[in-house]
């Protein structure tokens, strides 16, 4: 990666065209001093921006972008296999997308791309790259631009780098994931009211008891080294999916039970995110040969409805988990009597549903979070 470091010296040696404030204490091995320690009406330097959808930096931000992998090569590992570097080409959201391809969703999904047009193909196979995170200047996408970084908190003196590094506390916050984790339908113009966003997560986050931890502290845990990983394990990793509650199931009588949802490591809503990701709590009433005799199941999710009359979803119902545990009860029916119960609660990825049977919804992924039988 010759190449790129002299690309980056040439850049900082010209003069050190550095957009926003670069971290020069940094550099110097002194720790930054906090900004509530400058002088009172001392002019501060400007906020640098905080990482945003529907960026149209295109070919430069595909460049750029190959100069922090050449250089960051572990980080640039973890993130070739996330969900944000295949935001754009994941076989889900190529789907949904061929249902409605509006440039909204590229805004997000390829957000380096220029939204009203088709992307490149190296434009889109980026996703959500380093550069749309950590470099926020409109006109650049060049580390030279300034990389936006959290404070240094781990001992010592931060490695010295050869781009200015420019440390923001929003940045190891939830306001890093703000712009793109919640939104409201296209169709809602803005609004930013329950009943009309699409994605909430942000939100869900601010009321649950995780409210004062930061996304990266559950999505980007710190390895042996310290450092943060950026795989963003998420819906994808089926340990990870189960930590976020307690499951426990009791036999409320002869032919119900009542199954126990209580939170656990989730920072938000369970599920959160995209609107179609819901639970399926189902129980069956077993005969000879776990022959099916009786069964009943419930979704818990954020159910929505189309209105005549009204453009776009509307959210009616959430019966996700929040902060409270949640209790189903399920009846089997009489069959149940004198027989075992198996239960069951799953979370499922689901396919943009036609209509809106719950039933009919195409599943796409699934993770068994919790699983039992109650005798009788
Ligand atoms: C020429 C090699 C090189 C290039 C190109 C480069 N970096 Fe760095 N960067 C470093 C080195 C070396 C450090 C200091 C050691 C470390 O933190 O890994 C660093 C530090 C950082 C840090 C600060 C880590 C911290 O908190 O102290 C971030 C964030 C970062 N780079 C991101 C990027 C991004 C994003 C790009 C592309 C836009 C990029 N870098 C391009 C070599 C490079
Ligand atoms: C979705 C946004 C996002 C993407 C994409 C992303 N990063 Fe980061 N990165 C962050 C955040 C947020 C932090 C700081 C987390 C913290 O410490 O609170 C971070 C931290 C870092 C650090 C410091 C790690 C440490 O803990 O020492 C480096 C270096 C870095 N990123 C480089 C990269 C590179 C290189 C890429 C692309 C291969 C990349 N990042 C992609 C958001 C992102
Ligand atoms: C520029 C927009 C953007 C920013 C900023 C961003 N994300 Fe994302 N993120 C996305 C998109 C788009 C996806 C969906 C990728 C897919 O599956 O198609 C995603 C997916 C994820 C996933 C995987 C979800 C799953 O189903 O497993 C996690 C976890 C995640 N983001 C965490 C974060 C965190 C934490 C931050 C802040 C440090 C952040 N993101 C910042 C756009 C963004
Ligand atoms: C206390 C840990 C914790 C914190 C804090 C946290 N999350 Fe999560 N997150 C989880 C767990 C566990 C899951 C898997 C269960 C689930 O899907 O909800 C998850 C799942 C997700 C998903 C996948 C969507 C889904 O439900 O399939 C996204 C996207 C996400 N989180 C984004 C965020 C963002 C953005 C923040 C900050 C505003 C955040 N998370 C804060 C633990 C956390
Ligand atoms: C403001 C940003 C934003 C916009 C606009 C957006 N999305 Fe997303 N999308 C996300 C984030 C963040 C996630 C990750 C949440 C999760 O995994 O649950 C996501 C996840 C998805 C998923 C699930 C992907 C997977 O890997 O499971 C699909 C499908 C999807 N979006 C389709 C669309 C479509 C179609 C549009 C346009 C109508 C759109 N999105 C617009 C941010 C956005």
């Amino acid at each position: 990666m010759r190449g790129a470091w002299m690309l980056v010296g040439l850049l900082l040696g010209s003069g050190g065209a550095c957009a926003a404030a670069p971290d020069r204490p940094d550099r110097a091995g002194a720790p930054p001093a906090p900004s509530a320690a400058a002088a009172p009406g001392a002019a501060q330097p400007p906020r640098p921006a905080l990482p945003t959808p529907a960026r149209g930096r295109l070919d430069a931000a595909v460049a750029a972008n190959r100069a922090c992998e050449g250089c960051h090569d572990e980080v640039a590992r973890e993130w070739r296999a996330s969900l944000h570097r295949s935001a754009n080409t994941e076989p889900a959201y190529r789907r949904a997308f061929a249902i409605e391809p509006m440039p909204f969703c590229r805004g997000c999904h390829a957000p380096e791309a220029a939204p009203a047009e088709p992307e490149p193909e190296a434009v889109g196979a980026l996703g959500v790259g380093c550069v749309t995170c950590h470099v926020t200047a409109a006109s650049s996408a060049d580390a030279s631009a300034g990389v936006l970084a959290a404070p240094w908190t781990r001992p010592g003196p931060p490695p010295a780098a050869p781009h200015p590094v420019v440390r923001d506390v929003r940045f190891a916050g939830a306001a890093a994931c703000a712009s793109c984790h919640e939104f409201s339908f296209p169709t809602a113009r803005g609004s930013r009211r329950p009943e009309h966003l699409m994605q909430s997560t942000l939100t869900e986050h601010r009321r649950s008891p995780a409210a004062d931890r930061p996304c990266a502290d559950c999505h980007m845990p710190a390895g042996a080294a310290g450092r943060r990983s950026h795989a963003f394990v998420g819906s994808r990793d089926p340990a990870f999916v189960r930590s976020a509650v307690s499951v426990s199931a009791r036999r409320a009588s002869a032919t119900a039970v009542e199954i126990t949802l209580a939170p656990a490591n989730a920072g938000h809503a369970f599920p959160t995110g995209d609107l179609f990701r819901r639970l399926e709590i189902s129980a069956e009433a077993l005969g000879p040969d776990d022959m099916v005799l009786g069964q009943a199941d419930r979704f818990l999710a954020r159910h929505f409805a189309i209105r005549p009359g009204q453009v776009g979803r509307h959210l009616t119902a959430d019966d996700r988990v929040h902060a409270a545990p949640v209790t189903v009860a399920l009846e089997v029916g009489p069959a149940g009597e004198g027989r075992e119960i198996a239960w069951r609660v799953a979370y499922q990825r689901v396919a943009h549903p036609e209509g809106l049977d719950e039933r009919d919804a195409l599943v796409e992924g699934e993770i068994a979070v919790a699983s039992g039988r109650l005798a009788p």
